[in-house]
């Protein structure tokens, strides 16, 4: 959404919903990942950048002991109000339990709010797709409580924070890569971040006349959460296993030699096969930033391919719906490279197209997808941002 829009649309639908008032307004993006998946929780890299598309709030600090949300998303719904004291997870409050998830958090750090809030969201992420509409959301409201309440935390610790928010109040043991990158992000870059240590360096995204594409295969029903859950604890075992022989705490420390030597001592091995992508994918990850530093794009773009490659046959969660959109990208001209991003089970995928074969690229995979699926692909073709902040004061 254009910002004359944000004021045409959000500013008189809060007014109705919570009285007059003068509300800041802040913006977080969400994120594509170029490659490093299912990296970032095993102590890998991951690489990847803040996107225009992202979620946007209206914040308005009140004297009232209530906290009140409410989503344009879900504009059926009415707002979800809670006492500032004893915030929990509710299953009834949906989507806002992320939200609220993050000012619990916050709370539970030492940064209580000071008064009530009423919060306005709307967004044009499509929900969970893979793009990080959860991240964008509790990074969002995060970053509106540090501004309005003056609690000085820095975006790196607010990562963190949305991170614990989402792991131990939403139930998603997901890694640090999705709220890192919505607070940390900067236009026209991609970040290269270890996992391990949080050092991360960025990369400027020079793609020498290619867009980059992100497809959403529409998949309704993903079942991300328990499959994603599922997938940690088979690295854990993996790691445990291999620990019997040789100390270590994440498979992101070994080499690939390494653990071809080691792979043996992983007794199960559906678990063998999650690990190998963990340690194959993280030194994937740094070949293909490397090749970016040196424009080799087109090493960059068969890295991609080999990562979602590995993302199917070892850790299995693309799914016929991504890999259908893989394959017929892998076939059309002027496709530097293309993969599942985010969690999979459904979701996107992105790609790095030619600029002059983006059109044939959409009017080639369209039909042929809901062909072999049953329905229609979405096409966003994706600018870079910057992290979450304050529009307007
Ligand atoms: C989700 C999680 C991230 C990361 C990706 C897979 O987006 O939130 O932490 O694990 O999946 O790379």
């Amino acid at each position: 959404m254009e910002y004359k829009s944000v004021f045409d649309v959000m500013y008189p639908r809060f007014w109705e919903l919570f009285g007059p008032g003068n509300p800041a307004l802040f913006f977080a993006p969400g994120r594509v990942n170029l490659i490093g998946e299912h990296t970032d929780y095993n102590g890998g890299h991951v690489f990847p950048c803040a996107v225009s598309m992202g979620t946007w709030a209206l914040a308005l600090p009140h004297s009232e002991r209530r906290i009140r949300v409410h989503s344009m998303n879900f504009d059926d719904r009415p707002p979800v109000v809670v006492d500032t004291q004893g915030i929990e997870y509710r299953e009834e409050h949906g989507w806002g339990n992320y939200p609220l998830g993050v000012v619990r958090t916050l709370e539970l750090h030492g940064y209580p709010l000071s008064s009530g809030l009423d919060l306005l969201f709307w967004g044009d992420l499509p929900n969970g797709a893979g793009l990080s509409s959860s991240a964008s959301l509790e990074v969002l409201t995060g970053t509106a409580c540090n501004e309005l309440f003056g609690f000085g935390i820095r975006p790196l610790d607010m990562a963190l924070l949305c991170q614990e928010a989402e792991n131990r109040f939403v139930g998603m043991n997901c890694g640090i890569m999705d709220q890192f990158t919505v607070s940390m992000g900067r236009k026209d870059c991609a970040i290269l971040l270890d996992c391990n240590t949080l050092d991360y360096r960025y990369t400027p995204l020079y793609l020498a006349g290619c867009r980059i594409v992100i497809t959403n295969t529409n998949k309704p029903h993903r079942l991300r959460g328990s499959e994603y859950n599922l997938r940690r604890a088979q690295c854990e075992a993996a790691v445990a296993d291999i620990a019997r022989v040789r100390p270590l705490k994440t498979l992101g420390e070994l080499t690939e030699q390494e653990f071809e030597s080691l792979a043996g001592e992983i007794r199960n091995p559906v678990n063998r096969r999650r690990a190998r992508h963990a340690v194959t994918e993280n030194r994937r990850t740094l070949r293909a930033v490397e090749a970016l530093e040196r424009s080799d794009l087109r090493l960059f773009g068969r890295l991609m391919n080999e990562s979602h490659i590995s993302l199917r046959d070892d850790y299995e969660v693309t799914g016929p719906e991504l890999d259908t959109l893989a394959e017929l990208a892998w076939g059309t001209q002027g496709v530097i490279g293309s993969r599942m991003t985010g969690a999979g089970f459904g979701g996107c995928t992105v790609s790095i197209v030619e600029h002059q074969a983006v059109d044939a690229f959409r009017d080639s995979i369209a039909p042929a997808y809901e062909r072999a699926v049953g329905y229609a692909p979405s096409f966003y073709v994706m600018e870079t941002a910057n992290g979450a902040r304050n529009v307007m004061p």
